[in-house]
């Protein structure tokens, strides 16, 4: 049995968007009174990490690995967690995906705005009747932990899933992204028709932020078994 971690543990965000900093970190910092939760902006780090994979779950580890490698040496407990969302339409074989940020084309590659996505998905599912989709998020974890005199290393991805359908038309002006467009098939409203509180409690990303809290809180208990680079269990 492994011995107690008993240094704090700094979890690091690979994220600038201040919503997402604002929504993860009371959730991690509940877990355990170890755990501090900080950013790269807080750091005084400034690193851009181009997502050059294909998959989601490639692209979060990418970005999880490149800030684990940076800061690593500088913490004896670290972990650096990454996530990457994708809109996935039946309709267009998985597209947006992994593009969902970057799907509007633009002059000279610049990175469209949420407006520009959504009216170009829209366009492109004119006359479509098959309107079912998903918002996929992946997130992933890399750390090193010290437990008693022991280094623990681990690779850990969690995934979270909401199907729902593309609207014909924007409903809702709350949100942000595809918010408009995207119809939860379990609530019949568009995320934008609801309030953060209530797209918080159901969203992808809750749904895998609440697997990975899981699976910190059981990485935290001595007799647990390794995490992995798998999914955890839906
Ligand atoms: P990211 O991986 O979280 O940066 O998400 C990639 C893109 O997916 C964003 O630029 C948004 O267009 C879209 N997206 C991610 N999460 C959401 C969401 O909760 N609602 C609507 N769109 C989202």
């Amino acid at each position: 049995m492994r011995e107690s971690a008993k240094s704090t543990i700094t979890i690091i965000l690979a994220t600038g968007n201040r919503e997402k900093v604002n929504e993860l970190r009371p959730l991690l910092e509940n877990i355990s009174p170890l755990f501090r939760v900080t950013t790269l902006k807080e750091l005084g780090v400034e690193i851009d990490i181009e997502e050059t994979e294909q998959t989601l779950e490639g692209n979060a580890l990418l970005k999880a690995r490149a800030i684990f490698s940076m800061l690593s040496e500088r913490f004896s407990s670290i972990i650096a967690l990454a996530d990457d969302t994708g809109l996935e339409v039946d309709a267009l074989q998985g597209v947006p995906g992994v593009y969902s940020a970057r799907y509007a084309p633009t002059p000279d590659g610049i990175a469209p705005t949420y407006q520009e996505n959504v009216r170009h998905l829209l366009y492109c599912m004119k006359g479509i009747s098959d309107r079912n989709s998903r918002f996929r998020t992946v997130i992933a974890l890399k750390g090193s932990i010290l437990f008693g005199d022991k280094q623990f290393e681990f690779e850990h991805t969690t995934e979270g899933v909401v199907s729902g359908s593309i609207t014909l038309e924007p409903k809702g002006t709350a949100g942000f992204g595809y918010d408009p467009v995207f119809l939860v098939h379990s609530t019949a409203k568009t995320y934008a028709e609801m309030s953060i509180t209530e797209k918080n409690t159901l969203s992808h990303r809750a749904l895998a932020i609440q697997k990975a809290i899981a699976d910190l809180k059981s990485l935290l208990e001595p007799s647990s078994t390794p995490l992995t680079s798998t999914h955890s269990p839906q």
